[in-house]
């Protein structure tokens, strides 16, 4: 069995689903927004075979060619090196809103938000194409930006099984301080999202502040170059074979402490 059809049943899950609210199979519609669309055309991972091995970089930051893309893009060149494909999707600079918990996505079984008025669903359909994912943002105030933390918050609430066994991993830049605050925050939802976090030689932080400083952290980039080779490694294991071996699942005891 081939990387493309190892997800299988996730990959075709979440087609259906998309393709169901896309098409008006879902009349979807909130107090506060509008309906579902048909999610944006995909870019192309490159290099582009459904065999391979795919990893999903999301720079977090404003700046499209910033550190935070910097420090991507050496755990790509890492990745592609290694033969898996990769591809950096920049969040952009328009607004990304935050989880107004209505919970839609759950009681309908979406597997997308019900807003599809910005970049979050696109990211959830890259997402059920890729293998990996690496999340990337610069540190703001010691925590990830706001459009980040709006983007996963979100992106992990509807995504549900998507995500579930693909390796990830945070990685964050700053001028100075508060990285690893920061660095926590991005790795709590892959513990419950079932996602195995892959490490490095150290944790995955930058330091620059201008456009290109990044690159002078030498320690910094081979931080990036040794997840990605963690990441690859981890990746070839998991599907080496071909039919990955998935830890058995219970059903899910939620309990709120009251009842
Ligand atoms: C609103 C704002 C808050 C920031 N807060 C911090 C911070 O708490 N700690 C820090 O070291 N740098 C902070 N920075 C600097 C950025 O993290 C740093 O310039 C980073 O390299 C930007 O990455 P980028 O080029 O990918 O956007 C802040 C920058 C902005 C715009």
């Amino acid at each position: 069995m081939n990387s493309y059809n190892k997800n299988d049943m996730d990959r075709r899950d979440f087609i259906k689903k998309s393709t169901l609210a896309a098409s008006g199979g879902l009349m979807l519609t909130t107090p506060l927004g509008r309906m579902l669309e048909s999610p944006q055309e995909d870019d192309k991972h490159s290099p582009s075979s459904e065999n391979e091995l795919r990893v999903l970089l999301i720079n977090g930051s404003p700046h499209a060619k910033g550190n935070t893309y910097l420090a991507l893009s050496e755990a790509s060149k890492t990745l592609e090196d290694e033969g898996i494909a990769t591809e950096v999707v920049h969040i952009g600079v328009q607004a990304v809103r935050g989880c107004i918990a209505c919970n839609q996505c759950h009681q309908r079984s979406l597997g997308r938000c019900v807003f599809d008025d910005d970049i979050c669903n696109r990211i959830v359909e890259k997402m059920g194409h890729s293998d990996g994912l690496i999340i990337g943002s610069p540190v703001y105030y010691g925590q990830p930006n706001g459009s980040v933390l709006s983007l996963v918050q979100r992106m992990f609430y509807c995504s549900g099984d998507t995500v579930r066994n693909k390796p990830a991993a945070g990685v964050c830049v700053c001028r100075r301080g508060g990285a690893t605050a920061a660095f926590q925050t991005l790795n709590m939802p892959f513990q419950m999202m079932n996602m195995p976090v892959v490490s490095s030689q150290y944790w995955n932080i930058l330091y620059g502040m201008s456009e290109g400083e990044a690159s002078l952290d030498r320690e910094g980039m081979q931080t990036m170059r040794t997840l990605a080779h963690n990441m690859a490694w981890l990746l070839k294991k998991i599907h080496a074979g071909g039919n990955p071996d998935y830890p058995k699942r219970e059903q899910m005891q939620a309990m709120n402490f009251i009842r």
